[in-house]
């Protein structure tokens, strides 16, 4: 049976003093919550990850990163390596984020190479991708979702992609607060489950956890969660507050 996951995705929030109060508030909220078969991420910026790893020691919730570099080590100034994340506990990656491929150019071809890198290291990998307004409006989200799956993964094998959970954040959708509704979310979560199917088999498919990620919150995530193909959400603005966050977790 695939996981459900509801992982929050801090971006650049949160300080030290204010990392350690939100978890601090998630982690009291959750004691009364069932997680049943639901992982809970939290990523916290780089700086914040090793508290963040040593406050969450006890409790389920796992700490992910939001990026790392593809080269393993050397001159890249300001750049984190796999092996950096690993050694302070952190298991999990996020990558190809639409704010990394737009404000900071990550290319396919650049996440191809992180994905790469991750998986050589044992990361798994939470793996973001979804059109733009322009592309739904022109009656193009299935072509470019498709391109980008195609292009950063489907070159792995079934045993790799089962350590990449997949993120659908169609980039109208973040932080604007406008989401896609469950029907639009299912239809491409289903349509990227045939792809995985064409391409590995049925099997892999349905093990793949699929989140829906952009201006999830707790009046919407419950009809969202509700369909059949959405495995949870890759949440921004509503993972910075905890009591959001937990309702979010409960609704799944
Ligand atoms: P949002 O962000 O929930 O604030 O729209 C989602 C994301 O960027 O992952």
């Amino acid at each position: 049976m695939r996981q459900n996951i509801v992982a929050g995705n801090w971006k650049m929030n949160n300080n030290l003093s204010e990392t350690k109060k939100l978890i601090k508030e998630i982690k009291k909220n959750l004691k009364s919550v069932n997680l049943k078969n639901t992982r809970v991420f939290i990523s916290p910026t780089f700086v914040n990850l090793r508290t963040a790893v040593k406050k969450t020691k006890k409790c389920e919730i796992e700490v992910v990163a939001q990026n790392m570099h593809y080269e393993e080590k050397g001159a890249f100034t300001g750049e984190i390596s796999a092996d950096m994340l690993l050694n302070l506990g952190v298991n999990t990656v996020i990558l190809g984020h639409s704010e990394r491929r737009e404000y900071f150019g990550e290319t396919d071809e650049i996440l191809t190479k992180k994905v790469n890198t991750a998986l050589k290291n044992n990361l798994e990998i939470v793996f973001c991708f979804g059109e733009k307004l322009e592309d739904r409006e022109n009656k193009n989200h299935f072509k470019v979702v498709e391109s980008q799956l195609k292009n950063v993964l489907f070159h792995l094998s079934k045993k790799e992609i089962k350590n990449i959970i997949l993120a659908y954040e169609p980039v109208w959708a973040i932080g604007t607060g406008k989401t896609a509704t469950a029907n639009e979310a299912q239809e491409i979560h289903a349509f990227v489950r045939k792809l995985l199917a064409e391409q590995y088999d049925k099997e892999t498919a349905n093990s793949i956890s699929i989140l829906y990620g952009g201006s999830v919150k707790p009046n919407n995530a419950q009809e969202i969660f509700s369909k059949e193909d959405v495995d949870g959400g890759l949440i921004g603005g509503a993972s910075l507050k905890a009591d959001d966050f937990t309702a979010i977790i409960k609704s799944i």
